[in-house]
Protein backbone atom coordinates (compact mmCIF):
# COMPACT_ATOMS: atom_id res chain seq x y z
CA UNK A 1 0.00 0.00 0.00
CA UNK A 2 1.68 3.37 -1.01
CA UNK A 3 0.19 6.41 1.44
CA UNK A 4 -1.01 9.11 -1.18
CA UNK A 5 -1.15 6.66 -3.63
CA UNK A 6 1.89 7.96 -4.79
CA UNK A 7 3.63 6.27 -8.28
CA UNK A 8 0.41 4.31 -8.47
CA UNK A 9 -1.22 4.15 -12.01
CA UNK A 10 -4.61 4.19 -11.39
CA UNK A 11 -6.14 5.01 -15.00
CA UNK A 12 -4.85 5.08 -18.93
CA UNK A 13 -5.54 8.06 -20.18
CA UNK A 14 -5.43 9.76 -23.74
CA UNK A 15 -5.85 13.32 -22.70
CA UNK A 16 -2.32 14.37 -21.12
CA UNK A 17 0.72 13.39 -19.31
CA UNK A 18 3.09 15.03 -17.25
CA UNK A 19 6.17 14.28 -18.31
CA UNK A 20 8.49 15.22 -14.68
CA UNK A 21 11.86 14.94 -15.93
CA UNK A 22 11.77 16.37 -19.10
CA UNK A 23 9.54 19.40 -17.50
CA UNK A 24 6.98 18.52 -20.40
CA UNK A 25 3.09 18.60 -19.96
CA UNK A 26 1.27 16.98 -23.42
CA UNK A 27 -1.98 17.44 -24.59
CA UNK A 28 -3.30 14.97 -26.60
CA UNK A 29 -0.06 14.43 -28.39
CA UNK A 30 0.50 18.49 -28.45
CA UNK A 31 3.23 20.28 -26.02
CA UNK A 32 1.86 22.39 -24.21
CA UNK A 33 5.10 25.04 -25.84
CA UNK A 34 2.81 24.69 -28.56
CA UNK A 35 -0.26 25.43 -26.97
CA UNK A 36 -0.52 27.99 -25.10
CA UNK A 37 -0.52 31.71 -26.39
CA UNK A 38 -1.31 29.92 -30.21
CA UNK A 39 -4.30 28.08 -29.29
CA UNK A 40 -7.66 29.52 -27.65
CA UNK A 41 -9.95 27.80 -24.97
CA UNK A 42 -12.43 26.76 -27.36
CA UNK A 43 -9.85 25.08 -29.57
CA UNK A 44 -8.30 23.14 -26.60
CA UNK A 45 -12.14 21.84 -25.44
CA UNK A 46 -12.51 20.79 -29.41
CA UNK A 47 -8.75 19.02 -28.69
CA UNK A 48 -10.33 17.42 -25.23
CA UNK A 49 -13.51 16.41 -26.20
CA UNK A 50 -12.71 14.78 -29.54
CA UNK A 51 -14.39 10.80 -29.47
CA UNK A 52 -15.96 11.01 -26.48
CA UNK A 53 -19.26 13.42 -26.59
CA UNK A 54 -20.65 11.96 -29.88
CA UNK A 55 -19.85 14.10 -33.38
CA UNK A 56 -18.10 17.36 -32.10
CA UNK A 57 -19.49 20.81 -33.85
CA UNK A 58 -16.69 22.48 -35.71
CA UNK A 59 -15.25 25.07 -33.95
CA UNK A 60 -17.58 27.89 -35.12
CA UNK A 61 -20.79 26.08 -34.15
CA UNK A 62 -19.20 24.95 -30.67
CA UNK A 63 -18.17 28.53 -29.56
CA UNK A 64 -21.69 29.88 -30.57
CA UNK A 65 -23.39 26.84 -28.41
CA UNK A 66 -20.78 27.81 -25.76
CA UNK A 67 -22.22 31.01 -25.84
CA UNK A 68 -25.81 30.10 -25.94
CA UNK A 69 -25.22 28.09 -22.45
CA UNK A 70 -23.56 31.13 -20.90
CA UNK A 71 -26.75 33.09 -21.68
CA UNK A 72 -28.97 30.07 -20.64
CA UNK A 73 -26.67 29.08 -17.44
CA UNK A 74 -26.79 33.54 -16.13
CA UNK A 75 -30.66 32.81 -15.33
CA UNK A 76 -29.67 30.78 -11.84
CA UNK A 77 -27.58 33.83 -10.91
CA UNK A 78 -30.79 34.86 -9.16
CA UNK A 79 -30.34 32.56 -7.06
CA UNK A 80 -27.26 34.31 -5.22
CA UNK A 81 -28.59 35.43 -1.46
CA UNK A 82 -27.11 37.22 1.26
CA UNK A 83 -26.48 33.71 2.83
CA UNK A 84 -25.02 32.81 -0.41
CA UNK A 85 -22.56 35.81 -0.80
CA UNK A 86 -20.72 35.37 2.79
CA UNK A 87 -19.11 32.18 1.37
CA UNK A 88 -15.82 32.12 -0.49
CA UNK A 89 -16.26 32.69 -4.58
CA UNK A 90 -15.62 28.94 -5.08
CA UNK A 91 -18.45 27.55 -2.71
CA UNK A 92 -21.30 29.89 -4.15
CA UNK A 93 -20.04 28.42 -8.02
CA UNK A 94 -19.97 25.27 -6.39
CA UNK A 95 -23.54 26.04 -5.12
CA UNK A 96 -25.11 27.01 -8.41
CA UNK A 97 -23.73 24.48 -10.22
CA UNK A 98 -25.50 21.51 -7.72
CA UNK A 99 -28.67 23.52 -9.18
CA UNK A 100 -27.82 22.19 -12.63
CA UNK A 101 -29.34 19.16 -14.35
CA UNK A 102 -27.17 15.91 -14.65
CA UNK A 103 -25.83 14.11 -17.96
CA UNK A 104 -23.63 12.42 -20.21
CA UNK A 105 -24.02 14.38 -23.46
CA UNK A 106 -22.27 17.61 -24.93
CA UNK A 107 -25.35 19.63 -23.92
CA UNK A 108 -24.64 18.95 -20.23
CA UNK A 109 -20.90 18.74 -20.92
CA UNK A 110 -21.46 22.79 -22.70
CA UNK A 111 -23.74 23.85 -19.67
CA UNK A 112 -20.91 22.55 -17.13
CA UNK A 113 -18.18 25.02 -19.34
CA UNK A 114 -20.31 27.77 -18.93
CA UNK A 115 -21.37 27.51 -16.01
CA UNK A 116 -18.66 28.79 -13.48
CA UNK A 117 -17.30 31.08 -16.40
CA UNK A 118 -20.34 32.88 -15.72
CA UNK A 119 -21.23 32.23 -12.04
CA UNK A 120 -17.82 33.36 -10.70
CA UNK A 121 -17.68 37.10 -12.62
CA UNK A 122 -21.37 37.14 -11.29
CA UNK A 123 -20.62 36.37 -7.82
CA UNK A 124 -17.60 38.70 -7.22
CA UNK A 125 -19.60 41.63 -8.67
CA UNK A 126 -22.25 41.45 -5.91
CA UNK A 127 -19.88 40.48 -3.20
CA UNK A 128 -18.76 44.03 -3.91
CA UNK A 129 -22.73 45.74 -4.43
CA UNK A 130 -22.43 45.31 -7.80
CA UNK A 131 -24.99 44.32 -10.20
CA UNK A 132 -23.95 41.32 -12.22
CA UNK A 133 -23.45 41.50 -16.01
CA UNK A 134 -25.26 39.36 -18.61
CA UNK A 135 -23.45 37.45 -20.41
CA UNK A 136 -22.32 38.67 -24.85
CA UNK A 137 -22.62 35.06 -26.12
CA UNK A 138 -20.97 36.34 -29.32
CA UNK A 139 -17.54 36.87 -27.30
CA UNK A 140 -15.02 34.13 -27.22
CA UNK A 141 -15.27 32.60 -23.83
CA UNK A 142 -12.49 34.44 -22.33
CA UNK A 143 -13.59 37.50 -23.68
CA UNK A 144 -16.86 37.44 -22.22
CA UNK A 145 -15.74 36.38 -18.77
CA UNK A 146 -13.56 39.73 -18.31
CA UNK A 147 -16.40 41.32 -20.16
CA UNK A 148 -18.54 39.72 -16.95
CA UNK A 149 -15.71 40.77 -14.45
CA UNK A 150 -15.37 44.24 -15.14
CA UNK A 151 -18.52 45.76 -17.34
CA UNK A 152 -16.62 46.53 -20.42
CA UNK A 153 -14.67 44.98 -23.74
CA UNK A 154 -11.60 43.95 -22.78
CA UNK A 155 -8.47 44.55 -24.88
CA UNK A 156 -7.15 41.96 -27.37
CA UNK A 157 -4.10 41.51 -25.13
CA UNK A 158 -6.11 40.94 -22.17
CA UNK A 159 -8.30 38.29 -24.09
CA UNK A 160 -4.83 36.57 -25.04
CA UNK A 161 -3.62 36.55 -21.54
CA UNK A 162 -6.96 34.91 -19.98
CA UNK A 163 -6.94 32.08 -22.68
CA UNK A 164 -3.22 31.56 -22.59
CA UNK A 165 -4.04 30.72 -18.62
CA UNK A 166 -7.29 28.79 -19.32
CA UNK A 167 -5.40 26.46 -22.24
CA UNK A 168 -2.49 26.28 -19.60
CA UNK A 169 -4.67 24.73 -16.88
CA UNK A 170 -6.87 22.76 -18.83
CA UNK A 171 -6.20 19.20 -17.81
CA UNK A 172 -2.71 17.70 -16.11
CA UNK A 173 -2.66 13.92 -15.32
CA UNK A 174 -4.23 12.55 -12.71
CA UNK A 175 -4.19 15.17 -10.14
CA UNK A 176 -6.62 14.95 -7.24
CA UNK A 177 -9.46 16.84 -8.43
CA UNK A 178 -8.92 14.90 -12.25
CA UNK A 179 -9.06 11.55 -9.90
CA UNK A 180 -12.03 12.59 -8.13
CA UNK A 181 -13.70 13.16 -10.77
CA UNK A 182 -13.08 9.84 -12.63
CA UNK A 183 -14.09 8.28 -9.55
CA UNK A 184 -17.61 9.66 -9.77
CA UNK A 185 -17.67 8.66 -13.18
CA UNK A 186 -17.18 5.53 -12.84
CA UNK A 187 -20.28 4.94 -10.48
CA UNK A 188 -22.59 6.72 -14.00
CA UNK A 189 -23.90 9.47 -11.79
CA UNK A 190 -23.21 11.58 -14.68
CA UNK A 191 -21.03 15.10 -15.85
CA UNK A 192 -22.58 17.55 -13.14
CA UNK A 193 -22.04 15.30 -9.63
CA UNK A 194 -18.56 14.51 -11.44
CA UNK A 195 -17.70 18.46 -11.53
CA UNK A 196 -19.30 18.86 -8.21
CA UNK A 197 -17.04 16.67 -6.68
CA UNK A 198 -13.45 17.76 -8.81
CA UNK A 199 -14.65 21.43 -7.47
CA UNK A 200 -14.92 20.13 -3.69
CA UNK A 201 -11.23 18.25 -4.36
CA UNK A 202 -9.51 21.35 -6.33
CA UNK A 203 -10.60 23.96 -2.99
CA UNK A 204 -8.16 22.50 -0.77
CA UNK A 205 -5.40 24.43 -0.06
CA UNK A 206 -2.63 21.22 -1.40
CA UNK A 207 -4.59 21.76 -4.77
CA UNK A 208 -6.05 24.45 -6.01
CA UNK A 209 -5.47 26.89 -3.38
CA UNK A 210 -1.82 27.87 -3.19
CA UNK A 211 -1.31 31.30 -5.84
CA UNK A 212 -2.90 33.80 -3.35
CA UNK A 213 0.28 33.27 -0.80
CA UNK A 214 2.52 34.08 -3.75
CA UNK A 215 0.99 37.81 -3.95
CA UNK A 216 1.03 37.74 -0.34
CA UNK A 217 5.25 36.81 -0.14
CA UNK A 218 5.96 39.47 -3.16
CA UNK A 219 3.64 42.23 -0.88
CA UNK A 220 5.70 41.57 1.87
CA UNK A 221 9.14 41.45 0.24
CA UNK A 222 8.14 44.78 -0.97
CA UNK A 223 11.55 45.90 -3.37
CA UNK A 224 13.92 44.31 -5.11
CA UNK A 225 16.50 44.94 -2.39
CA UNK A 226 14.70 43.33 0.17
CA UNK A 227 14.43 40.09 -2.01
CA UNK A 228 17.69 37.49 -1.13
CA UNK A 229 17.52 39.05 2.99
CA UNK A 230 13.71 37.74 3.25
CA UNK A 231 13.61 34.79 1.36
CA UNK A 232 16.49 33.70 3.50
CA UNK A 233 15.07 34.35 6.81
CA UNK A 234 12.09 32.58 5.86
CA UNK A 235 13.87 29.56 4.83
CA UNK A 236 15.70 29.88 8.29
CA UNK A 237 11.98 29.83 9.77
CA UNK A 238 11.67 26.78 8.04
CA UNK A 239 8.80 28.04 5.85
CA UNK A 240 8.60 27.10 1.89
CA UNK A 241 8.63 29.59 -0.57
CA UNK A 242 5.23 29.89 -2.31
CA UNK A 243 5.26 29.07 -5.83
CA UNK A 244 8.54 27.10 -5.90
CA UNK A 245 8.92 23.06 -5.91
CA UNK A 246 6.59 20.30 -7.12
CA UNK A 247 5.72 16.55 -6.55
CA UNK A 248 6.19 15.85 -10.23
CA UNK A 249 8.47 18.22 -11.70
CA UNK A 250 11.71 17.69 -10.71
CA UNK A 251 12.87 20.33 -13.75
CA UNK A 252 11.09 23.69 -14.65
CA UNK A 253 6.79 23.38 -14.79
CA UNK A 254 6.42 23.95 -18.33
CA UNK A 255 3.13 25.41 -17.29
CA UNK A 256 5.00 28.07 -15.51
CA UNK A 257 7.06 29.33 -18.47
CA UNK A 258 3.87 29.55 -20.43
CA UNK A 259 2.30 31.92 -17.87
CA UNK A 260 5.69 34.36 -17.77
CA UNK A 261 4.92 34.67 -21.70
CA UNK A 262 1.70 35.28 -21.63
CA UNK A 263 2.02 37.64 -18.63
CA UNK A 264 4.95 39.28 -19.81
CA UNK A 265 3.02 39.70 -23.42
CA UNK A 266 0.44 41.55 -21.22
CA UNK A 267 2.21 43.98 -19.89
CA UNK A 268 3.35 45.14 -23.22
CA UNK A 269 0.12 46.46 -23.75
CA UNK A 270 -0.97 47.55 -20.11
CA UNK A 271 2.22 48.28 -18.66
CA UNK A 272 0.67 49.67 -15.23
CA UNK A 273 2.06 46.22 -13.44
CA UNK A 274 5.83 46.30 -14.96
CA UNK A 275 6.88 47.09 -11.49
CA UNK A 276 4.93 44.17 -9.90
CA UNK A 277 6.85 41.75 -12.93
CA UNK A 278 10.22 43.23 -11.98
CA UNK A 279 9.78 42.71 -8.79
CA UNK A 280 8.61 39.10 -9.42
CA UNK A 281 11.78 38.58 -11.48
CA UNK A 282 14.25 39.33 -9.09
CA UNK A 283 12.33 37.76 -6.47
CA UNK A 284 12.34 34.17 -9.34
CA UNK A 285 16.04 34.78 -9.01
CA UNK A 286 16.68 34.58 -5.79
CA UNK A 287 14.89 32.49 -4.78
CA UNK A 288 16.28 30.21 -7.32
CA UNK A 289 19.80 31.28 -5.93
CA UNK A 290 18.73 30.37 -2.36
CA UNK A 291 17.44 27.49 -2.42
CA UNK A 292 20.27 26.07 -4.76
CA UNK A 293 22.73 26.65 -1.32
CA UNK A 294 19.84 25.66 0.82
CA UNK A 295 18.71 22.61 -0.47
CA UNK A 296 21.40 21.33 -2.74
CA UNK A 297 20.46 17.65 -3.12
CA UNK A 298 16.66 18.99 -4.29
CA UNK A 299 16.04 19.99 -7.53
CA UNK A 300 13.18 23.31 -6.79
CA UNK A 301 12.10 25.51 -9.37
CA UNK A 302 9.47 28.19 -10.40
CA UNK A 303 5.92 26.55 -10.32
CA UNK A 304 3.06 27.55 -12.16
CA UNK A 305 1.26 29.33 -9.01
CA UNK A 306 3.71 31.48 -8.77
CA UNK A 307 2.83 33.11 -12.54
CA UNK A 308 -0.55 32.56 -12.08
CA UNK A 309 -0.93 35.12 -9.81
CA UNK A 310 0.68 38.00 -11.37
CA UNK A 311 -1.42 37.14 -14.04
CA UNK A 312 -4.71 37.09 -12.73
CA UNK A 313 -3.79 39.60 -10.42
CA UNK A 314 -3.14 41.92 -13.44
CA UNK A 315 -6.42 40.87 -15.37
CA UNK A 316 -7.99 42.55 -11.95
CA UNK A 317 -9.54 38.74 -10.57
CA UNK A 318 -9.11 39.73 -6.80
CA UNK A 319 -7.06 37.11 -4.99
CA UNK A 320 -9.85 35.01 -2.71
CA UNK A 321 -10.88 34.57 -6.63
CA UNK A 322 -8.15 32.67 -8.14
CA UNK A 323 -9.26 29.10 -6.77
CA UNK A 324 -12.57 29.95 -9.04
CA UNK A 325 -10.59 30.97 -12.38
CA UNK A 326 -8.45 27.41 -11.89
CA UNK A 327 -12.06 25.64 -12.03
CA UNK A 328 -13.11 27.74 -14.78
CA UNK A 329 -10.24 26.77 -16.55
CA UNK A 330 -9.73 23.01 -15.73
CA UNK A 331 -13.51 22.00 -16.28
CA UNK A 332 -13.02 20.89 -19.25
CA UNK A 333 -9.80 18.75 -18.07
CA UNK A 334 -12.64 17.34 -15.83
CA UNK A 335 -15.12 16.31 -18.25
CA UNK A 336 -12.92 14.89 -20.30
CA UNK A 337 -11.52 12.48 -17.84
CA UNK A 338 -15.11 11.89 -16.67
CA UNK A 339 -16.12 10.52 -19.94
CA UNK A 340 -12.63 8.32 -20.87
CA UNK A 341 -13.50 6.73 -17.47
CA UNK A 342 -17.40 6.18 -17.95
CA UNK A 343 -16.40 4.67 -21.73
CA UNK A 344 -14.06 2.77 -20.27
CA UNK A 345 -16.87 1.66 -17.72
CA UNK A 346 -15.61 0.01 -15.01
CA UNK A 347 -16.62 0.75 -11.79
CA UNK A 348 -13.34 2.46 -9.46
CA UNK A 349 -13.81 0.81 -6.35
CA UNK A 350 -10.26 -0.24 -4.48
CA UNK A 351 -9.97 -2.13 -1.40
CA UNK A 352 -8.53 -0.65 2.39
CA UNK A 353 -6.30 -2.76 4.28
CA UNK A 354 -8.05 -3.25 7.74
CA UNK A 355 -5.69 -2.29 10.92
CA UNK A 356 -8.62 -1.65 13.58
CA UNK A 357 -9.18 -4.35 16.33
CA UNK A 358 -10.87 -7.81 16.00
CA UNK A 359 -14.51 -8.96 17.87
CA UNK A 360 -13.57 -10.18 21.28
CA UNK A 361 -14.07 -14.06 20.91
CA UNK A 362 -16.51 -15.07 23.60
CA UNK A 363 -14.94 -17.26 25.84
N1 LIG B 1 10.51 26.11 -0.39
C1 LIG B 1 11.48 25.63 0.38
N2 LIG B 1 11.79 24.33 0.47
C2 LIG B 1 11.07 23.48 -0.27
C3 LIG B 1 10.05 23.92 -1.12
C4 LIG B 1 9.77 25.29 -1.17
N3 LIG B 1 8.81 25.80 -1.94
N4 LIG B 1 9.49 22.85 -1.74
C5 LIG B 1 10.14 21.78 -1.29
N5 LIG B 1 11.09 22.14 -0.40
C6 LIG B 1 12.03 21.27 0.28
C7 LIG B 1 11.41 20.70 1.53
O1 LIG B 1 11.59 21.52 2.65
C8 LIG B 1 12.17 19.41 1.66
O2 LIG B 1 13.47 19.69 2.19
P1 LIG B 1 14.14 18.70 3.25
O3 LIG B 1 14.31 17.40 2.50
O4 LIG B 1 15.43 19.38 3.57
O5 LIG B 1 13.18 18.59 4.39
C9 LIG B 1 12.38 18.96 0.21
O6 LIG B 1 12.32 20.16 -0.55
C10 LIG B 1 11.30 18.01 -0.28
O7 LIG B 1 10.02 18.48 0.09
P2 LIG B 1 8.68 17.64 -0.11
O8 LIG B 1 7.58 18.30 0.64
O9 LIG B 1 8.92 16.21 0.15
O10 LIG B 1 8.50 17.82 -1.64
P3 LIG B 1 7.17 17.60 -2.43
O11 LIG B 1 7.59 17.21 -3.78
O12 LIG B 1 6.21 16.73 -1.77
O13 LIG B 1 6.55 19.08 -2.40
C11 LIG B 1 5.23 20.95 -2.91
C12 LIG B 1 5.84 19.64 -3.43
C13 LIG B 1 4.59 21.67 -4.09
C14 LIG B 1 4.13 20.64 -1.87
C15 LIG B 1 6.34 21.84 -2.28
O14 LIG B 1 7.34 22.08 -3.23
C16 LIG B 1 5.79 23.14 -1.70
O15 LIG B 1 5.30 23.15 -0.56
N6 LIG B 1 5.87 24.28 -2.47
C17 LIG B 1 5.35 25.55 -1.99
C18 LIG B 1 3.84 25.66 -2.22
C19 LIG B 1 3.49 25.75 -3.69
O16 LIG B 1 4.06 26.50 -4.46
N7 LIG B 1 2.46 24.95 -4.08
C20 LIG B 1 1.97 24.89 -5.47
C21 LIG B 1 2.57 23.70 -6.20
S1 LIG B 1 2.05 23.52 -7.90
C22 LIG B 1 0.52 22.72 -7.72
C23 LIG B 1 -0.01 22.07 -8.98
O17 LIG B 1 0.74 21.49 -9.77
O18 LIG B 1 -1.21 22.17 -9.17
Amino acid sequence: MKNGLEDVVAAETQLSHVDGEAGQLIIRGVSLDHLAGHASYEDVVALLFEGLLGPMPDRVELAKRLGEKRAEVFAHVGAIDDALLELPPVDIMRALIARLPDGEDLDTALRLLAAPAVFLPAALRMKSGEAPVAPTPALSHAADILAMLCAKVPSRQEVAALDAYLVTISDHGLNASTFASRVVASTKAGLTSSVLAAIGALKGPLHGGAPGPVLDMLDAIGTPENAEAWLSDALDHGERLMGFGHRVYRVRDPRADALKGALKRLIAAHPANRDRIRLAEEVEQSALAVLKVRKPDRPLDVNVEFYTALLLDALRFPRDAFTGVFAIGRTVGWIAHAREQALEGRLIRPRSLYVGPLPQQAA
